[in-house]
């Protein structure tokens, strides 16, 4: 069983994604399939389809304008969420520690966290990859409960680049001794039909974080064919 999950970021409308449960519904899969949708679209009927959101307040609740708490996701039957995704790293500033809060306040709501890492481009041309995740995992996973880890190049990100099935291989081995073998390991970045089978044929890859290839069944159907 792989972990196949759709982040749909800031894309799609109602139509979009009662047609894309639709076209789910349909698929048998030994693969959990995760929508990890905005948040104007948790509600509805979700058909048995298995929902997550793409961010969480890590705050209780109170005067936080525009934020979304865990428990308002809870009332969705949102079962995962992501966070630290380096868009929200790096468009709202959100630091290991913001991470971790969103991450524990996840876990407080039964709610698993998709904890995203990566390494931006300069970090990865000079050889530091493994020393960032190596910070961001410390800083930002909590010590224990539920939790998945997202392993996402910055620079992979809707570029169509990907790392070598040997770097990604050396990333993943590191965060294994890390977390050790009960945390399911994602890859994301650039996760598209044409190299799905051989990104989650990698040793400790779990399964796969997709972005773009996720809005449309065309291209997702073949990443959660790619994994049976
Ligand atoms: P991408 O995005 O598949 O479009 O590169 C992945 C992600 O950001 O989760």
């Amino acid at each position: 069983m792989k972990f196949i999950v759709a982040n749909w970021k800031m894309n799609g409308n109602i139509s979009d994604k009662n047609e894309m449960i639709k076209n789910l519904k349909n698929i048998t899969t030994d693969n959990k399939i995760i929508l990890c949708l905005p948040f104007t679209l948790l509600n509805g009927e979700n058909s048995g389809i298995t929902i997550g959101a793409q961010d969480v307040s890590q705050h209780e609740n109170g005067a936080y304008t525009g934020d979304i708490s865990a428990q308002m996701l809870k009332e969705f039957d949102v079962k995962y969420v992501i966070v630290g995704h380096s868009e929200r790293r790096t468009y709202h500033n959100e630091t290991n520690e913001i991470v971790h809060n969103k991450a524990e306040m996840a876990q407080k709501n039964n709610i698993v966290p998709i904890i995203c890492v990566g390494e931006n481009l300069s970090e990865y041309e000079s050889g530091q990859t493994i020393k960032s995740i190596e910070k961001m995992l410390h800083e930002s996973v909590p010590q224990s409960g539920k939790y998945i880890i997202a392993y996402e190049p910055y620079w992979a990100i809707g570029t169509n680049k990907t790392p070598t099935d040997d770097e990604i291989s050396n990333v993943m081995n590191a965060i294994r001794q890390i977390v050790g073998n009960d945390i399911p390991l994602l890859y994301g970045g650039s996760v598209k039909p044409s190299n799905a089978q051989q990104i989650l044929s990698i040793k400790n890859v779990d399964g796969v974080l997709v972005g773009n290839a996720s809005l449309k069944i065309d291209t997702f159907l073949p990443i959660i064919t790619a994994a049976n």
